[in-house]
């Protein structure tokens, strides 16, 4: 099926090429200079109380948009769809009685947050839909959501939303460890998750990020990315009520809940897409469509391709439609036309109801590519960030207790802009993309001057910008490094990436790692890789082996890399099966729904056999999962991990070595990381006293420091 229709497309990439007839849209401009880092409170506030009487609803102001001088007379025929808003499940048994303190109601609270932002709102909205004749409409219906969303969200939540809006750097300290997995591989159910709740705690982890659950049609979902339903759960794994059960477990366990918004686009079995293709105009405006391919022809020429093996070209050809729609991910992902307003209210209806589930953390799936452009690569335009200050504005007035995770995978100069500014912040969290790449490049290469130089960029950054650190996720792992600078060392970008991709897939006698390629495509010299840590560690290769000695070196590597990654400044990320060394699954390939694509390579079953291992010391398990426990701990328990603290790397006069500091007044601590399979000597000369080794506890100076292949230190010296 899905082949039919990439056979479709390169069909259709053979048509001619036609004129250009699209409106140009003025940009918008986007402040994304960097501002002076803002100092982070870190004290603890009084959690407060919340007003929950009924109190007669308020009226939202809305008044002020029409100021906006704007065409409203004409009402457009598209009707803005609220109704679903009505079945959102507002769950008020669980939450603790609220008393009445402050006299503050709940409208006053709502009333106070819209304020704050209804001008930067209203300014954005309006020059983002410039055009449209009925902007001011559609801002009101907007706003007019927004309230009841407000209005169904439950009593928990509102109380910890304001918990959240007294204790703004929550987020920031040294006391997050997320998770990530797919609900089916870990659990089976939702339900059944919530009983493997212990586990999760017993791995310290206190925010768990399920990965898509939501309605998806089997053997096109590219792994729950093609959503058909944003208020319904995959059948097989539970009901909406069982999601929502779940997160208020997890909230009374003090974890919490990110889940994906794809927002990008729908699944092509979305009632939307389904009415399109029925040939409703209202819904096919939601997409990209065109007659002919004179205009994705044109896209064809300055769009690169995400999936250029799998799923080429941007547009799928529709035989039944006759009509060309734009898919920049599968053919049954059809892209979102945010410049229809009635899309971008409607999704941010349908991330509110998700939010009102107990969804603490929002991943924007895919964000960069949400404003197409013809003549533009399509990605993080300027449009994008301001739809994205928009959403952190409506999630600051309706649950100001949500953060902003983007999906921003994407050179680093791209990445940082979606931080917003200090004043104006769009996201609340990225990804530490580059730093991931970097890390799998020194272990291929094992020099860490690229490495080094990314730490540097990064700590340069204000300290109010929270990072997701991470070794791998459920996606392949990009090349995405800073080539200009590997070029002053006479690397070249293509033989580069097929020497990594050499190497982590094991075709070096000595290369332990065993990945597979992804979307590898000749033309391009572009393929990116895939493989669980363990297995790029060595685990799997020397464990196959028999190799004793190699299996216990490849698990040194394997905590030494969780240490560096725990030690950055940011949120730690572990992809589930990682705390107890998982292999990769090749089962995969037998599976055709899943067998051409290679991430599934790394998305095995959780192994609960293998678990049970983890407290044997004899067992790859027990040798790994006590020790990432114990430097979690080590985490959450000394401030100096705080992401506000700021770290300098050093040299070690060793390019195998990687020795960084952070240091606050009171504690200063040095992570020192062996890339080499030799033993060797960190040359650092820190002449202020004695370290303790906050793994081992053994006390050294940090001078002349021997470590071992593969191993770490995590030197601290109290300074009180
Ligand atoms: C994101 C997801 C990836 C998915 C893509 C399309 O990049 O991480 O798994 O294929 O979006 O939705």
């Amino acid at each position: 099926m899905a082949k039919k229709r990439l056979q479709k497309k390169r069909e259709a990439a053979k048509a001619e090429t036609p004129k250009i007839t699209t409106k140009k849209v003025q940009p918008i401009k986007v402040e994304t200079t960097k501002t002076e880092p803002v100092k982070v409170e870190t004290k603890k506030t009084e959690p407060i109380k919340v007003e929950t009487k009924k109190v007669e609803p308020a009226k939202v102001e809305t008044q002020k948009a029409e100021a906006v001088k704007v065409e409203t007379a004409k009402v457009e025929s598209a009707k803005v769809e609220t109704k679903k808003t009505e079945t959102a499940k507002v769950e008020t048994t669980k939450s603790e009685p609220v008393k009445l303190e402050n006299k503050r109601d709940d409208d006053h609270i709502n009333r106070e947050r819209l304020a704050r932002h209804l001008d930067e709102l209203k300014w954005l909205y309006c020059e983002l839909y410039q055009d449209n004749p009925y902007v001011t409409m559609h801002l009101n219906d907007l706003l007019k959501v927004l309230k009841k969303f407000y209005d169904m969200r439950n009593d928990a939540l509102k109380e910890s939303d304001l918990n959240r809006e007294k204790d703004p750097t929550w987020y920031k300290r040294n006391d997050l460890t997320c998770m990530m997995m797919y609900v089916n591989a870990f659990a089976g159910t939702l339900s059944n998750l919530e009983s493997k709740l212990d586990y999760i705690q017993e791995c310290n982890v206190n925010y768990l990020h399920l990965m898509p659950l939501l309605d998806s049609p089997r053997g096109r979902s590219d792994g729950g990315y093609a959503v058909a339903d944003f208020r319904k759960v995959q059948e097989e794994l539970g009901t909406m009520d069982d999601f929502a059960a779940l997160t208020a477990a997890c909230h009374n366990r003090g974890i919490n809940v990110c889940l994906d918004f794809v927002m990008n686009h729908t699944s092509e079995d979305h009632e939307w897409a389904k009415r399109a293709r029925a040939g409703e105009k209202e819904y096919q405006d939601r997409y990209f469509f065109f007659d002919n391919y004179d205009i994705p022809s044109l896209y064809e020429q300055t769009c690169p391709e995400v999936f250029p093996t799998t799923a080429p070209g941007n547009f799928t050809w529709l035989e039944d439609l006759h009509k060309h729609v734009m898919t920049t991910f599968y053919p049954y992902q059809w892209d979102l036309n945010y410049r229809n307003p009635i899309v971008l209210n409607e999704m941010i209806f349908n991330m509110l109801y998700l939010a009102n589930q107990g969804v603490d953390i929002v991943r924007l799936d895919a964000v960069p590519y949400i404003w197409k452009q013809l003549g533009t690569n399509c990605r993080n335009l300027p449009q994008v960030h301001t739809i994205v200050r928009i959403m952190r504005m409506i999630c600051e007035i309706v649950c100001p207790g949500v953060l902003l995770l983007g999906e921003v995978v994407m050179a680093p100069e791209k990445v940082v802009p979606y931080f917003g500014t200090v004043e104006k912040p769009e996201c609340h969290l990225l990804y530490n993309v580059t730093t991931m790449a970097s890390t799998w490049h020194t272990v291929a290469t094992k020099d860490v001057s690229l490495l080094r130089r990314q730490l540097d960029i990064i700590s340069e950054l204000p300290r109010d910008y929270v990072f997701q650190n991470y070794l791998r996720c459920h996606d392949d792992i990009g090349w995405g490094l800073d080539y200009e600078y590997l070029e002053n060392f006479g690397i070249q970008e293509v033989p580069h990436k097929k020497y990594l991709n050499d190497f982590l897939t094991g075709k070096y006698p000595d290369s332990f790692a065993r990945g597979e390629l992804y979307n590898d495509d000749p033309r391009l010299g572009d393929a990116r890789l895939c493989g669980t840590t363990a297995s790029l560690c060595g685990i799997e290769r020397f464990g196959f082996e028999g190799n004793q000695e190699g299996v216990d070196r490849a698990v040194r590597y394997d905590i030494t890399l969780h240490a560096f990654m725990l030690s950055q400044s940011g949120i730690p990320v572990i992809y589930s099966g990682d705390e107890i060394g998982q292999v990769n699954d090749y089962s995969y390939k037998d599976d055709p729904e899943k067998s051409d694509d290679s991430r599934y390579l790394h998305r095995g079953k959780f192994d609960w056999k293998l678990a049970e291992n983890r407290h044997d010391p004899a067992t790859v398990q027990g040798k790994l999962f006590p020790v990432l426990d114990k430097l979690e701990h080590i985490r959450s328990s000394h401030g100096i991990f705080n992401s506000n603290v700021p770290i300098h790397t050093i040299d070690t006069w060793d390019n195998s070595i990687l020795a960084f500091v952070r240091e606050n007044d009171e504690e200063k601590f040095i992570g020192i990381y062996n890339f080499s399979e030799n033993d060797k000597v960190a040359w650092i000369n820190e002449e202020d006293g004695m370290y303790t080794d906050l793994i081992s506890g053994r006390e050294m100076e940090a001078k002349g420091v021997q470590i071992p292949a593969f191993g770490c230190y995590w030197l601290c010296r109290n300074k009180q």
